[in-house]
């Protein structure tokens, strides 16, 4: 059997769905390709005619979306239209911690795929290749064949399904490189005719030997140890950098020689404010859920350590910050630079940010909060509040500013939240001059440049250094 794959509908343009289908459609124009959302509003801002608007902050977006929107690429709400016409429909939904019922708090919410995998039973037609794109607990590639076949009998359409799970490792910040140039493509599956239908597309501009083929439960599995091996790299270097302030030792000069084994390898090893996004912790809570489903109760709890570490390196930070400032924030004001979840991404998910702004708000302290790609709108969101009750100076609040120099006006510190690139050039003699002494400059990313801020009356913490 053979199935060539000429139309392609994509469900959810989101972070993965937006850029992925743009970097496929940049590759195959002989495809045509449907991103596909409920989400009236996203879909308007992804056929935005200012490319500022769209919906994604991702470096190399809006050049491809300029290139290939209404040539071969098409973001739309028409769902149903755009999966009867595919030969290929992508599952790119959300897939977020569950937040009631059973297992709340660790497995995954799946009601966006089984609603997705619904609407694919009730409108495709033919033969119809259904990618899981999202990540997912292993198993779950049984469950969408059980919805797809089960609503196919009732419907008594000849209609046959073929289920890939290929899983999606890009980051966001990198996403149209990671896309572009992957480190491997994942394509797990049952039928061999479905998995080259997919890998040809890949090999538009990918090489053969990057494209590896395995069977679902492996692919499946594979996102999710991924993103815990690399979250558990995090939390290794986050618990070693509170040893190096403790002990004397400098964490980027412990991570340099750790790293230079070629066994460990050096990506991956910067301290910080604790690992963000919307997957790392979704991600370890569902292996962990899943593992104490297996009854693997050790396993659980050693992939639990690493979520629980980094809570811990968040709280750590907020709580140091008040002590260095004579343990009251009341009257104090605060600037914050940065607040998504890493530098060049509007995606504020899981940011660290949102926890230390939460905790020093709730000490008392009055934010000045500066993001080059966050608006004030999503802060708030975050923040839960536009400004407290009383709106008194001096109670704990916050408010958005437009650059970094106005974060630090009449400031008693600066935080250093997001490693976005222009944080690695600040004018000290400026900041010195803005800021109420004694002033503090806490660095949670490690990014400033320590010989020049020592010139000026600046009081320092790095992370990870004494
Ligand atoms: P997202 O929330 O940005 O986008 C998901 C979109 O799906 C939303 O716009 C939502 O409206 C839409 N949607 C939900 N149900 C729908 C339906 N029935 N029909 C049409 N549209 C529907 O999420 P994301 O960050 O793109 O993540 C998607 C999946 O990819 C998740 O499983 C995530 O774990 C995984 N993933 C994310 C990243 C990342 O960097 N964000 C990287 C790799 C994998
Ligand atoms: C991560 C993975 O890197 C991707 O491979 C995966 O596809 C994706 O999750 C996913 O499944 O969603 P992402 O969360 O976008 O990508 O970004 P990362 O670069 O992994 O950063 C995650 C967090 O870890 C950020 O808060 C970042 O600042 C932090 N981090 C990263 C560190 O603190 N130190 C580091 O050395 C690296």
């Amino acid at each position: 059997m053979n199935i060539e794959i000429k139309k392609i509908c994509c469900i959810g343009a989101g972070y993965v769905g937006g850029p992925t289908m743009a970097v496929i459609a940049d590759n195959c124009h002989n495809i045509e390709i449907k991103v596909v959302d409920i989400n009236k509003e996203r879909i308007e801002k992804w056929n935005s005619n200012n490319l500022k608007e769209l919906p994604i902050y991702e470096p190399g977006l809006s050049e491809i979306i300029k290139r290939r929107r209404g040539q071969n690429l098409y973001f739309t709400t028409q769902v149903e239209n755009a999966i009867a016409e595919a030969d290929m429909i992508f599952l790119s939904v959300n897939t977020p911690t569950k937040t009631h019922g059973i297992g709340a708090g660790k497995a995954s919410d799946l009601k966006w795929i089984e609603a997705s995998a619904r609407q694919v039973s009730k409108y495709a037609s033919g033969d119809t290749i259904v990618v899981e794109k999202s990540t997912l607990p292993v198993k779950t590639a049984e469950t969408i064949k059980k919805i797809l076949y089960d609503c196919k009998t009732t419907n008594n359409d000849k209609k046959n399904f073929y289920v890939l799970s290929n899983p999606e490792f890009l980051a966001e910040g990198s996403a149209i490189s990671d896309l572009q140039n992957p480190d491997r493509v994942l394509i797990g599956g049952e039928d061999d005719f479905a998995i080259e239908a997919l890998s040809r597309i890949y090999l538009n501009w990918v090489q053969p030997e990057n494209i590896i083929k395995t069977n679902l439960w492996s692919s499946e599995l594979s996102k999710l140890t991924a993103n815990a091996f690399l979250a558990q790299r995090i939390s290794s270097i986050n618990a070693i950098s509170a040893f190096c302030e403790a002990s004397g030792a400098d964490v980027n000069e412990v991570a340099k020689a750790v790293g230079m084994d070629s066994r460990i390898g050096s990506k991956f090893l910067n301290a910080g404010p604790g690992f963000g996004g919307s997957c790392f912790k979704k991600d370890i809570l569902n292996l962990v859920y899943l593992c104490q489903f297996y009854n693997l109760n050790e396993v659980a709890d050693y992939w639990q350590k690493v979520i629980d570490l980094n809570f811990w390196q968040q709280k750590r930070i907020s709580n140091l910050i008040v002590q260095k400032l004579f343990g009251t924030l009341y009257n104090k004001k605060i600037g914050i630079l940065g607040f998504s979840f890493k530098a060049n991404t509007n995606d504020t998910r899981e940011s660290p940010a949102i926890q230390l702004c939460r905790d020093l708000i709730d000490e008392g302290a009055d934010l000045l909060i500066y993001d080059p790609a966050v608006d004030s709108k999503q802060i708030s969101s975050d923040l839960k509040q536009t400004s407290r009750v009383d709106n008194k100076v001096g109670t704990g609040n916050w408010q958005s500013v437009s650059n970094v120099y106005e974060a630090t006006k009449d400031c008693d510190a600066l935080v250093i939240a997001t490693e976005w690139e222009e944080f690695r050039f600040l004018d000290f003699e400026i900041i010195s001059h803005n800021m109420r002494s004694p002033s503090w400059i806490f660095d949670t990313r490690n990014i400033i440049n320590l010989e020049k801020a020592n010139q000026f009356n600046l009081n320092i913490w790095s992370v990870g250094k004494s």
